[in-house]
């Protein structure tokens, strides 16, 4: 039978730098032979993509919390039933930009809904989790600073207090699930950051 893929998340705040790591780590991976699938939430599917220009639609000032975290778990059901489970099914790699961990982060910390969103996305993603999450920490108001001056989405534009709360769900899931979850500091070099991703991912395909 063929091997399943590794489905590798990346997960911080806004402006932590994922999307430089997520093409490296891409390159890195199609190198050595692996096929790779690189996907993002909210999107990764057509359906998905128009939920997520609803959820950060900067005129929607008046969506609910909970309508919020129901539609990003809509989004990520059909993401994971149309494009991760067939590729991880096929053999193929998947890094996806956000996953899970961005909900607890954001919808149960930040708009502070609690232990629902777990549930809510047990349901929607059937259990899958992933293999590994690289997760780059960063201070709120590091991350700030780093996306001022750029077109901010609805989240991007919540209030400082919002984005502690988003920072202290990360630091809760990083305590809670060590094993999954690589916290790296944000703040180091490109080169750094990337070291201690690739020597993890050995660590993972060496015992397949
Ligand atoms: P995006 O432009 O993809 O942000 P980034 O480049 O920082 O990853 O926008 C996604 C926004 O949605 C981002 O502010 C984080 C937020 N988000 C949630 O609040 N909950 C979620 O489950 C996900 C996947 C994202």
């Amino acid at each position: 039978m063929k091997q399943q893929g590794l489905f590798i998340t990346f997960e911080g705040t806004d402006g932590s730098g994922k999307t430089t790591q997520i093409r490296l780590l891409q390159e890195w991976l199609q190198q050595r032979g692996y096929r790779c699938v690189l996907s993002r939430e909210p999107g990764g599917t057509v359906i998905s993509e128009k939920i997520r220009e609803i959820i950060l639609d900067k005129s929607h000032r008046e969506m609910d919390a909970r309508a919020e975290a129901l539609l990003y778990a809509a989004a990520r059901a059909q993401h994971v039933a149309q494009v991760i489970r067939p590729a991880l099914e096929g053999g193929s790699m998947v890094i996806c930009d956000r996953f899970t961990d961005s909900s607890i982060a954001y919808q149960a910390y930040g708009r502070g809904l609690g232990e629902d969103v777990a549930a809510i996305n047990e349901f929607a993603t059937g259990g899958l989790k992933p293999d590994v999450t690289f997760f780059l920490r960063l201070s709120p108001e590091m991350g700030q600073r780093r996306i001022e001056g750029r077109q901010q989405d609805r989240i991007e534009m919540e209030k400082m207090e919002f984005h502690r709360q988003v920072c202290l769900g990360y630091e809760e899931l990083e305590r809670r699930e060590p094993k999954r979850i690589i916290g790296i500091e944000a703040s180091d070099s490109i080169e750094a950051i990337s070291a201690v991703i690739r020597q993890r991912m050995e660590e993972l395909l060496s015992c397949r």
